[in-house]
């Protein structure tokens, strides 16, 4: 990818084209649970670039304002919330959710003039969600499937990624390196083993792609040799700007991630795993908890992994060496975040060499582009009507005379009436 194109693709602060893109989309901002009651201790939020802060207010209302006073700059993370607001531990200073100020002891007269940058969320899905973009442009709550299920048929993680969020979301749209980096946890994590996908996966490291263009997105349709008379369709979903849809591993959950920048050299990898229709397993819930799968283990007390830049991930050579795990790093997830990580902050896409199996990665970054120019020329970001968020991945064994993409308009078509997917 060219220079320029790379620029404006990676560069998501207050006013780059990029950044005004996504903040029309509601931006995941942090777990339900972070704030967990009423004037709560608050939670300090960088997104896109923005140092925020996140507090519920006594009425239970999560709030997501700037992180510093309007009088001093002090950072309200040390403010007291309380009554109805957060209120700045230097001066007293109180503002509430919507970033007015309630009170100004020493000039009570200037309070209603003085605000502090404040975006309007919701919570769905165990996340709070902030919409950062114009007001009248403010679109519907997001309808993603995982979103919308019983709380009891969910389970969603996050944790930091030390990189650009395009060179992590790009992983996502990459089937191709679970029959490398994954290949060996395939038959052993919790969330991925006894699934016959494996053996797809693990016997034909040279998927074809036959991508879609769609409204949502992109539907990405990866082909493996199946058995004699069939192939193996993983078919990931692309939806704009940031989320991607798992194709699911046998009886296991269905599997999602989100990609959110923090800033231009970090990101939040949100990881979902969901039923439609009953409640995860407890043994699955367990594992999940405990970082298998799509999750990972932490730092005490941080959303940053226990495997991370810093320690080399945990590189074990001697499972290396042993075919216990391709890479060397544990975990699906740790093994996605090292690569990424390694190819350093920002990835300098100057000096890739794409091959076929990237095709779905250059249509994604082609697509984001286009939605930028198009987006400065007046013309309207896709997938804003929740509606077009309805879909769903899937892994298939289909004839070989049959066409994935036609058979994905029934099967995937509706998916309040179709059946999961999934070998
Ligand atoms: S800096 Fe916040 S009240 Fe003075
Ligand atoms: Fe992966």
């Amino acid at each position: 990818m060219d220079k320029d194109t790379a620029e404006i693709l990676i560069r998501t602060g207050p006013g780059t084209p990029m950044g005004k893109l996504m903040r029309r989309y509601w931006v995941p901002a942090l777990l339900c649970s972070e704030i967990p009651e009423p004037d709560c201790p608050p939670v300090r939020v960088k997104l896109l670039g923005e140092r925020l802060l996140a507090f519920r207010d006594t009425q239970g209302r999560p709030g997501l304002v700037e992180e510093f006073c309007a009088h001093r700059g002090a950072s309200l993370f040390l403010g007291r919330n309380e009554e109805g607001g957060i209120r700045c531990s230097y001066h007293g200073w109180k503002y509430d959710i919507n970033g007015r100020c309630l009170e100004l002891p020493s000039a009570p007269q200037i309070a209603p003039k003085v605000r502090i940058k404040a975006y309007p969320c919701v919570e769905r899905g165990d996340i709070v969600w902030a919409y950062m973009g114009p007001a009248e442009r403010r679109p519907e709550p997001p309808e993603l499937e995982w979103c919308l299920v019983l709380p009891s048929h969910r389970y969603v993680s996050k944790r930091l990624q030390q990189c650009g969020y395009l060179q992590a979301m790009e992983g996502g749209i990459d089937t191709t390196h679970a029959s490398w980096v994954h290949r060996y946890e395939l038959d052993t994590d919790p969330m991925h083993k006894q699934a016959a996908a494996n053996k797809y996966i693990k016997a034909d490291r040279n998927a074809v792609f036959d991508i879609e263009e769609v409204p949502h997105g992109l539907t990405i349709f990866g082909r493996r040799n199946g058995e004699p008379d069939s192939y193996y369709w993983r078919i990931t979903q692309w939806v704009f700007p940031w989320y991607t849809l798992i194709p699911p591993f046998g009886p296991h959950a269905l599997g999602a991630h989100i990609w959110v920048p923090v800033d231009d050299a970090n990101c939040w990898a949100w990881n979902i795993n969901f039923f439609p229709d009953k409640p995860l397993p407890e043994d699955e819930l367990r594992a999940m908890k405990e970082g298998k799968g799509i999750h990972c283990r932490y730092v005490p007390g941080t959303f940053v992994p226990a495997a991370n830049p810093d320690n080399d991930w945990l590189v074990d050579r001697s499972a290396q060496k042993n075919g216990r795990s391709f890479s060397g790093v544990e975990g699906f997830a740790i093994q996605d975040a090292s690569l990424q990580e390694s190819m350093g902050p920002i990835q300098d896409y100057s000096r890739e060499s794409l091959v076929p199996t990237d095709k779905a990665i250059v249509m994604a970054r082609r697509r984001l582009a286009r939605a930028v120019q198009d987006l400065e020329k007046g013309i309207e970001p896709p997938a804003l009507d929740p509606g077009s968020q309805r879909v769903r991945s899937a892994s298939v064994l289909l004839d070989r005379s049959i066409k994935a993409h036609e058979w994905s308009r029934t099967a995937l078509g509706d998916i309040q009436k179709e059946p999961i997917y999934t070998v």
